[in-house]
């Protein structure tokens, strides 16, 4: 499953609060939904944090989202991990700032044997950015043309282990997948809510996941009559 948390903004202007408390309230969101999750089930959540056009916000804005990552690893990841919940990120590395790729890194390392729920948070991620990142490497690994297949490129993907998603969900009521995991998302099943993400809970996760298994998956084939 894939969640874009879209809304913490108007989400701030209705309560009359800043962005950066929208972000915190989208952060216990997160906290929340992941909870749920694993109540559900679940064992892989991918979750849509910070994207590669993201850097061209307000730098107050930008900044404040690093410190809320820093915050989250330090506060929400070690109790979900408590949990079963193993942690990796999503995306470039080389523009996030070094004292906080570590600490991603540290908590990728720490919870590197949990199995309850996989969480992956795309952060500086892009799906474009990824498919061209992947036919760079396919050209640097000397794949010959005839041999680049859909496996060979998927193999090159930021994470060739996160599966296929199933269900997207987007919250806020916009309509767009916004560059989130263009590849991973092929067949997924979709999944909007007019719910702004810091208000996403466990009943809205369970009725997305209602709406999914109600739906009819054909993959391209013809439905069976
Ligand atoms: C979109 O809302 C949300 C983001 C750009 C950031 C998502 C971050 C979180 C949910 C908090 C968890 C974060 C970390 C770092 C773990 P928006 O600001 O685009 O909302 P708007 O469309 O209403 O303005």
């Amino acid at each position: 499953m894939a969640i874009i948390m879209d809304g913490n903004g108007r989400w701030a202007e209705a309560h009359g609060v800043s962005v950066a408390e929208g972000h915190r309230a989208g952060a216990r969101a997160l906290r929340r939904v992941v909870e749920a999750a694993i109540d559900l089930g679940i064992e892989t959540l991918a979750v849509y944090a910070f994207s590669t056009e993201n850097w061209t916000r307000p730098t107050d804005e930008v900044a404040d989202l690093m410190v809320l990552l820093s915050e989250t690893i330090d506060e929400e990841l070690p109790d979900l991990a408590k949990q079963g919940v193993r942690t990796r990120f999503l995306g470039r590395r080389d523009r996030i700032e070094p004292w906080l790729e570590q600490k991603m890194r540290l908590l990728e390392a720490r919870t590197a044997h949990l199995d309850t729920l996989h969480l992956w948070i795309a952060f500086d991620y892009g799906g474009r950015a990824e498919l061209v990142e992947a036919a760079r490497r396919l050209i640097e690994d000397g794949v010959p043309a005839e041999a680049v297949d859909e496996a060979a490129l998927a193999a090159r993907l930021y994470a060739p282990e996160l599966a296929e998603i199933d269900l997207l969900i987007r919250a806020s009521g916009e309509l767009r997948i916004s560059n989130f995991l263009l590849w991973q998302t092929a067949y997924a099943e979709l999944v909007f809510t007019d719910t702004l993400w810091p208000d996403f809970d466990a009943s809205e996760l369970a009725r997305a996941v209602d709406a999914y298994s109600a739906r009819q998956r054909r993959f391209g084939a013809r439905a069976l009559r």
